[in-house]
């Protein structure tokens, strides 16, 4: 069976202090009572070692929210797999709509990025999604499906094991606007479809495919109840611990 998984996106949110809080008032809440899916929470760069420490004999698991699409070398600023992996995260999110459309990272540097984490041992949270527009234009399914091939269809059945897809229509991204969950289901079973032409129908039913966009407690049960949703990644409902766990306990 394949994994259900609720994530947490923090992006730029969150000072070192505030992240620690956070992190620990969740571990707190979970340990109490046990979660009946796989929590993941993804941080900024500056948190993952500490939060890994703090999270190491917990059930949640850490992810980064990019790395590099470079190996080691003269890129100042940059933040390679390597070192994701060495803080004790077990996940990086790539291909996030917000890094694909501020910082320009195109399906190619995308194909590196899921290479070298792959590569560094470290499992990957792969967003796509449409804007818009294109959902207006009926391209969802264009969309998503030249995402996958672009970035990370090249990989090998054995690779894909550590992929995790998460669909996150641009429009529904901190709008407060979610898909229906029939708009998602659509979507969802059309990726696994996908997935399902080059991997086969036995992976593809083990792949987990999540929901993001304005994800709430209020709408999760329903969300969750499709069949080909998964689970969700959370961005703004991420931000506060009894928040992120009324998004977990829709997997009551
Ligand atoms: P919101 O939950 O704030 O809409 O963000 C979703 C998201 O982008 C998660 O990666």
């Amino acid at each position: 069976m394949r994994k259900k998984i609720v994530a947490g996106n923090w992006k730029m949110n969150k000072t070192l202090q505030e992240g620690v809080a956070l992190a620990t008032e969740l571990k707190d809440i979970l340990a109490a009572e046990k979660p009946n899916c796989e929590v993941i929470i993804g941080t900024p760069f500056i948190h993952l070692a500490t939060v890994s420490e703090l999270l190491k004999d917990s059930i949640i698991a850490v992810s980064a929210e990019n790395c590099a699409d470079k190996e080691s070398g003269a890129y100042t600023g940059e933040v390679s797999a390597a070192m994701v992996k060495s803080t004790g995260a077990e996940y990086v999110i790539l291909g996030h709509s917000e890094r694909r459309e501020y910082y320009n990272e195109t399906p190619e540097i995308l194909k590196e990025k899921v290479d070298l984490a792959l590569a560094n041992g470290l499992k990957v949270i792969f967003c796509i999604g449409e804007s818009l527009e294109q959902r207006e234009a009926n391209q969802q399914e264009a969309v998503c499906k030249a995402e996958l091939a672009g970035s990370v269809f090249h990989l090998t059945p054995e690779q894909w094991k550590n992929i995790v897809i998460a669909y996150e229509p641009i429009w529904a991204i901190g709008t407060g606007k979610t898909a229906t969950a029939e708009q998602a289901e659509e979507i969802h079973a059309f990726i696994r479809k996908c997935v399902a032409d080059v991997y086969g129908a036995q992976i593809a039913d083990e792949t987990s495919i999540l929901y993001g966009g304005s994800c709430k407690a209020s709408n999760a049960p329903e969300l969750f109840g499709k069949p080909d949703i998964d689970g969700g990644l959370i961005g703004g409902a991420s931000l506060k611990a009894p928040d992120f766990k009324g998004i977990i306990d829709a997997w009551k």
